[in-house]
């Protein structure tokens, strides 16, 4: 299979692309080194796939540099990853959240479309789903009231996507990913935030009373996930649930971080952060039958393949 991962330096796209090249399948790849993060990390996430991958520098929201990766022809599905991604930054610059994740993501649904490719993998957002109070989470219902302009956007791709599907066929899997944790995972993030501090004995900000909770979802399990909609052969636009399925409360998570590093978390308080939602937590049973998902990672494990990877005593 040749498939184009876009956002392929990140976190996600470059722990997928390592197994498509496991597997055997011929891997393009696109990524503008976005600034949210440094580039020095994402050339590292980069570097042992080079040698096996096309890379281009390039952004999503230039039309021709995709028009140029898709015109080398045979492409069967293109798994869309670039984004701005981020809840609370995305307050501050909205513009540019609805510039990169919604006409970045018009740009490659056109494209594809010009150039003959009818399979598209999206990532979404279980952000999509604010702050409804119904859990678990279900693909069926409601998501017209998110908490943030990311969230926003992430639902605002769904629904572009889904008229793609139904003007031009093109058959889409929009995956609501569930706060992905592991090694490699984005520094802003809460997990690798904390287990940085902790680590070198340093205290950590906690925002709220602790009981907000958030089904962490392992890495490997959302690759997984995302090797089955690739793999998928269903027509349409349809949304799927990626979680953890074990949802846990931010103070339990400080203490299971403890735990997995062997510290004691000295924890500072602050007010919940606006954009924040209070809980997530998947219903997987859509992914599980038309995709095969089943999550296999528990959190305790999980949290310690990370502690290991960021003390660089594991290759990853
Ligand atoms: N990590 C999570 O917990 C999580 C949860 C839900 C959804 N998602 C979504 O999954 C996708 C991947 O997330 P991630 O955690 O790997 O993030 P990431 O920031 O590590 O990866 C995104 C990549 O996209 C690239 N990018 C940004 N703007 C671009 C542009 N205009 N053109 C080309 N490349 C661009 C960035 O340089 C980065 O390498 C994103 O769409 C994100 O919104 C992630």
């Amino acid at each position: 299979m040749k498939l184009l991962i876009t956002g392929i330096a990140g976190f996600i796209g470059s722990s997928l692309a390592r197994r498509l090249v496991e597997r055997g399948d011929t891997v393009l790849g696109i990524d503008n080194f976005d600034a949210f993060y440094s580039r020095a990390t994402k050339e590292k996430n980069l570097e042992s796939l080079r040698p096996h991958i096309e890379f281009t520098e390039g952004d999503i929201t230039d039309r021709a540099a995709l028009d140029t990766l898709l015109a080398r022809g045979n492409v069967d599905c293109v798994v869309h990853l670039a984004a701005l991604a981020g809840v609370r930054p995305s307050i501050r610059t909205p513009w540019r959240y609805s510039h990169v994740n919604v006409v970045g993501t018009a740009h490659v649904a056109e494209a594809m479309v010009a150039h003959g490719v009818g399979r598209l993998v999206f990532a979404s957002s279980s952000s999509v789903y604010g702050n409804n109070t119904d859990v678990p989470y279900c693909e069926t219902q409601r998501v017209d009231d998110p908490a943030s302009p990311y969230a926003a956007t992430k639902r605002a791709g769904e629904l572009l996507l889904d008229t793609f599907s139904q003007l031009h066929g093109l058959s889409t899997a929009a995956l609501r990913y569930f706060t992905v944790y592991g090694p490699r995972q984005r520094p802003e993030m809460a997990i690798h935030k904390f287990c940085r501090s902790i680590d070198r004995g340093e205290p950590i900000t906690v925002y709220g009373d602790g009981q907000s909770s958030r089904d962490y979802t392992f890495i490997d399990d959302i690759v997984d996930g995302t090797l089955g909609a690739i793999d998928s052969t269903l027509h349409g636009c349809r949304l799927y649930n990626l979680g953890g399925t074990s949802p846990i409360r931010l103070d339990g998570l400080v203490q299971a971080l403890g735990r997995a590093l062997g510290k004691e978390p000295i924890v500072l308080r602050e007010p919940h952060q606006p954009g924040d939602v209070l809980q997530t937590w998947a219903d997987v049973s859509r992914a599980r039958d038309e995709l095969g998902y089943v999550p296999k990672i528990p959190l305790h494990e999980g949290l310690t393949r990370f502690a290991a990877w960021m003390r660089g005593e594991t290759e990853w």
